[in-house]
Parts: structure tokens; C-alpha cells; sequence
């Protein structure tokens, strides 16, 4: 340990010490030609004042020209030579060693360690509570097709519940069948049916994603948003199941005062449906402007999944049979989460890359 460590401080001292003996030379160098300038240049002293007065003062009149010529020629090539001497650095083959006389004391470069976005922190969160409960973690492509968006999530082609999600849609497919059509996926839904098509029942698996909406922008709206969506399939699963599940998540991400209430509400997949409640958490449930002084604020949706969905599912999992297995669904949006947990008023931050707002953060 010791041995190699001052063999790294030698290897470091080497070039340096090489570099330093370059810089040294080339002074030397330039104080010789400063001292050939003065004896030969010096306006007082110098030599060629010497020359001056002893050949081209007392030169006759008619060689005055040739030896003023050969004069000039003379003087100039001298200020040549200082000039060349003043100039002078080690062969550029030395450049490599040059390069390397560094100052080892001077203090490093500051790197900024970066840190995770506030809504990748709080996906990780919300995935972290239902991972502690033997949830495990699904992805599914944000290009989406009709089928896996809405028709396997029992939103019938032309139905009008599809008119809740508002969706943007790739362009030029009118000759493919509707169900085959791509369009950027509105929900993390289609993703409890491409998982349910992969594995049987059991299933317990939380989808953290991307999702996109023709929806105008404004304070709480972006037509860019994630969500985190759950999925819980498995012999005997109730309604308890997904309210206990859900209060235990609400108390985990805002703390163990908070409360839950379920609202009858209407989503294709789910029978029956609900919108999850959480006791303000700006005022405790008192009643304040952010909760419209109703005391609740509206954070998610939810239901046991509808037979029909399980129908979809049974064409590639025969075992998904609504007669033996039941379930529970609930996705939730993650900026609306993290506007809630870290007081952010205008959705537009998250997206904005301002380190101002970023740092805070970190
Ligand atoms: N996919 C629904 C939405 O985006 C949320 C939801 C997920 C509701 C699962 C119920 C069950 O609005």
C-alpha cells in the first residue's frame, strides 16, 4: 500500500519535474540573447554604435552609400538573430512533456453531481410502497395500439367513453384495421393487458410510464404526464383489498394522518369504480382554497377489474377465468402527487429545466 502510493507521487513528480527543467532551459536561454541584444544593440553602449562611428561616419563621401547599405544589412540581421533567440522554444517534440508540467496543488474540477428528476423521484416512491408489498414493476411501450389502448380496456371501437381521453394519433394509417392503429397511449392501462397476456394469475404488479393527451396546457395540465398504474389479480380479491391496499399507499406517501374515502366513478375496465379521496393534506382536512374548503382532494382512480377485460385476457391466459380469479386496478398521476408533496403550483416546472427549481431538488 505504502510502496505503490509513493510510486504514484514519483510517476506524478517525473513530467513534472521534466516540464520544469524545460521552462528553466528556455529562460536561460532568452537571458543570453537579452545580454548578446544589449552588447550589440545597446543605444549607449553598444557595439554597433562602434561600427557606426569607426566605418560608416568616417566612410568617404562617395563609398558613404555602399557602406550604409551594407550597414543596414548588418544591423538588421543582428536584430534578426534577438528576435530568432527571444523566440526560441525547445523542439516541439518536447511539447508532450511541456504539456505535462502541471500544478498538482491547484484544486480540481468541480463536477456537479446530478440528481433525479422530482417526478422520476416520486415514481420511484409510489413504486417503492407497492414494491414493499410483493408488487413487481412493469413497463409497456408508449406507442400504443388501438387494441391495447382501448378496445382490450373494453372502450368499444366508437364508443364515447374514448372521448375522455382525448388522444393524439399517428398519422397516414386509414388503411390498417382500427385495431391495429398506432396512437401515443392515453392511459398506463393497456399495460395490465399486455401483462395479463404474458403471465397467469397471480399477478400483482405496479406500471410506472409516460403518457400523452391532446389536452391545452395551463397550470395543472400538460399534454405530456405520467402515471403509475397497479394491478392486482388473484384468487378472493375484494373490494376491501383494494381500499386497505390504497389507504396503506395514501399513508405511506403523505404521511399516517391521512384519511381515504371512495367515490362512485366510472372507468370501461373497472365494475365497480371509484375515485379515491385523500384528507387535504394543506389543511388537514378543515377546509382551505386548495381543496375548494371541502376538506378532500380527488388523487385517484380505481375499481375491481370488469369481467370483460378478464375476457380479453383469456384469449391468450385461458386461466384469467372471471368465474375463479378477481382483481383490482387503480392508476394515479405522478405530477399531481408530486405537486401535492412538494407544494408546486404550475405544472410547467417539471418540464421547464430550470436549475433554479431543479437544485432544490438535489
Ligand atoms: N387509466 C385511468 C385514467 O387514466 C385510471 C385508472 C387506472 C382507473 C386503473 C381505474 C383503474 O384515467
Amino acid at each position: 500500500m505504502h510502496r505503490s502510493a509513493e510510486a504514484m507521487v514519483a510517476q506524478d513528480e517525473q513530467p513534472r519535474h521534466a516540464g520544469e527543467a524545460i521552462v528553466a532551459q528556455e529562460e536561460q536561454l532568452r537571458r543570453a540573447a537579452e545580454a548578446f541584444r544589449v552588447e550589440w544593440l545597446g543605444r549607449k553602449q553598444g557595439r554597433l554604435n562602434e561600427v557606426s562611428s569607426r566605418w560608416l561616419k568616417a566612410a568617404p563621401p562617395e563609398a558613404k552609400k555602399l557602406v550604409g547599405q551594407r550597414f543596414n544589412e548588418f544591423k538588421a540581421k543582428l536584430e534578426d538573430l534577438v528576435d530568432a533567440a527571444l523566440d526560441t522554444h525547445l523542439d516541439p517534440s518536447d511539447a508532450a512533456l511541456r504539456a505535462q508540467s502541471i500544478d498538482i496543488t491547484l484544486p480540481g474540477t468541480r463536477r456537479l453531481i446530478g440528481a433525479e428528476h422530482p417526478i422520476t423521484r416520486t415514481m420511484n416512491e409510489i413504486v417503492q410502497v407497492f414494491a414493499a408489498l410483493g408488487y413487481s414493476v412493469g413497463v409497456g411501450p408508449e406507442v400504443e395500439t388501438d387494441f391495447y389502448n382501448f378496445e382490450s380496456m373494453n372502450f368499444p371501437p366508437g364508443h364515447p367513453a374514448r372521448d375522455t381521453q382525448d388522444t393524439l394519433i399517428i398519422a397516414g394509417q386509414e388503411r390498417k384495421p382500427l385495431r391495429d392503429r398506432l396512437l401515443l397511449r392515453t392511459h398506463t392501462s393497456p399495460v395490465q393487458m399486455r401483462t395479463m397476456e404474458l403471465e397467469p394469475p397471480p399477478v400483482r404488479i405496479v406500471i410506472p410510464g409516460k403518457v400523452h393527451r391532446n389536452d391545452a396546457a395551463d397550470a395543472t395540465h400538460s399534454p405530456i404526464f405520467h402515471q403509475v398504474e397497479g394491478l392486482c389479480v388473484d384468487t378472493h380479491i375484494t373490494f376491501s383489498d383494494l381500499k386497505g391496499t390504497l389507504d396503506h399507499a395514501m399513508k405511506a406517501l403523505f404521511g399516517s394522518s391521512v384519511k381515504t374515502r371512495f367515490f362512485p366513478s366510472f372507468f370501461p375496465f373497472t365494475e365497480p369504480s371509484a375515485d379515491v379521496q385523500i384528507t387535504c393534506i394543506f389543511c388537514g382536512g378543515k377546509g382551505c382554497r386548495k381543496c375548494k374548503q371541502s376538506g378532500w382532494i380527488e388523487l385517484l382512480g380505481c375499481g375491481m377489474v370488469d369481467p370483460a377485460v378478464f375476457a380479453f385476457a383469456q384469449e391468450k391466459q385461458p386461466a384469467y377465468d372471471p368465474k375463479k380469479i378477481s382483481g383490482f386496478a387503480f392508476g394515479m398521476g405522478v405530477e399531481r402527487i408530486a405537486m401535492m408533496k412538494y407544494g408546486i403550483s404550475e405544472i410547467g416546472q417539471f418540464y421547464s429545466g430550470d436549475m433554479r427549481f431543479l437544485g432544490q431538488f438535489a
